[in-house]
């Protein structure tokens, strides 16, 4: 099929991860400046027939999967119009949520096919949560998290972890999966605009797996099959309900296998996370001209790996991961 998004490295691009807002409800330090983010006005941002057409078109040529990103996407107030448009295209729709509002959308989740919920929850303890996230709102979330595994969702936890900060808690998350049925995700902080990342203060695939191993006999820890193009590495430990996982963009990236493409709230397409060029969708759509060619241009410029941040000195380097976004705009 010529009409596959595949880059000249053979990736197939089958994974299209929506942002469908700038603002969120929370103010996490590793995703935003304290003092916020400048907001498109508007009028830039995608309606939701809009984000349809661009979705149409995705998948039209080749993609499976979309996930909703923002921000945080429940806050949008058209989120169930959004979320019943995108159900009605043949693929797997999943969201990444803070959960904080989450209760009030478990009815339109379901009628959706909304099966699959990525919570991204930093530390178990109420006034760590405070600090990270600026809100005081970690029961709200944990009572939030228990209700969607009851309701029957498949439910991943994403942390992020901060040396010297959450990195003691990472034994309390696993052994939350002893009796629940998640899993809990350990992610490498990454270097974005205005985050203030240091290489210093990640908390590396490596040194994760000696808490782990320290903590738990070698033959109850579980290294499980991963699937194709999954993010993390996973495991778990014998007998426990769920599992546990490493993300580690910074140490050991998995751009050999990437699948993605991102869209962000005003319509701009980023062929990778770490892309400082942007190709604007929406203003063609405007137009009324085919995004297409568009769309392709910017597959075929995807780099290797990281955009172009190869090696970790590159990574290091504040001129080139400053020219991007703030997470909070790019959308995770
Ligand atoms: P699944 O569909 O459950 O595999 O979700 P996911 O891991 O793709 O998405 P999620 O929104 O939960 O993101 C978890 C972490 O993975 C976040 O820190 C993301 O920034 C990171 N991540 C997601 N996609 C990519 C990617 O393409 N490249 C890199 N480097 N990191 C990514
Ligand atoms: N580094 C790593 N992960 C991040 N996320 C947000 N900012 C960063 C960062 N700087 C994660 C959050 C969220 C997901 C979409 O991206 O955990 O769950
Ligand atoms: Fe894909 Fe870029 Fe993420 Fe690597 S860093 S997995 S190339 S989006």
């Amino acid at each position: 099929n010529k009409n596959i998004l595949q880059d000249t490295f053979g990736r197939d691009h089958t994974y299209l991860r929506i942002s469908l807002i700038e603002r969120c409800n929370l103010r996490c330090s590793y995703c935003m400046p304290e003092e916020g983010v400048q907001l498109s006005p508007k009028s830039h941002l995608m309606t939701y027939e809009e984000i349809y057409n661009i979705a149409k078109t995705f998948v039209d040529h080749g993609v499976t999967k979309i996930r909703l990103t923002g921000g945080e996407p429940l806050i949008r107030k058209d989120i169930p119009i959004i979320l019943e448009k995108l159900a009605s295209l043949p693929v797997t729709l999943s969201i990444t949520s803070n959960a904080v509002i989450i209760d009030k959308f478990i009815g339109v989740l379901k009628a959706n096919n909304v099966n699959s919920i990525n919570v991204s929850l930093d530390s178990l303890d109420r006034e760590k949560f405070k600090h990270i996230t600026r809100r005081d709102q970690f029961e709200t979330v944990y009572n939030n998290i228990m209700l969607l595994v009851s309701e029957g969702f498949n439910v991943k936890l994403n942390a992020v972890l901060m040396k010297g900060f959450n990195d003691n808690e990472i034994i309390d998350f696993i052994n939350l999966t002893k009796g629940l049925p998640i899993s809990i995700r350990f992610i490498e902080f990454m270097p974005f605009d205005g985050n203030k990342w240091d290489m210093r203060k990640m908390v590396s695939y490596k040194e994760i797996m000696n808490y782990v191993n320290k903590a738990f006999p070698k033959n109850h820890i579980e290294r499980l099959q991963d699937a194709p193009n999954d993010t993390s590495k996973n495991y778990k430990i014998k007998n426990y309900s769920g599992s546990f996982a490493i993300i580690s963009s910074v140490t050991n990236p998995f751009c050999d296998s990437c699948n993605r493409l991102r869209l962000t709230a005003n319509g701009q397409l980023k062929n990778c996370l770490f892309s400082s060029t942007e190709s604007d969708l929406l203003t063609t759509l405007r137009q009324g001209k085919s995004i297409e060619p568009i769309i392709q241009k910017a597959v075929q410029a995807k780099f290797k790996m990281r955009g172009g941040m190869d090696t970790l000195e590159k990574l290091q380097d504040p001129k080139l991961h400053n020219n991007n976004r703030s997470m909070i705009s790019i959308g995770g």
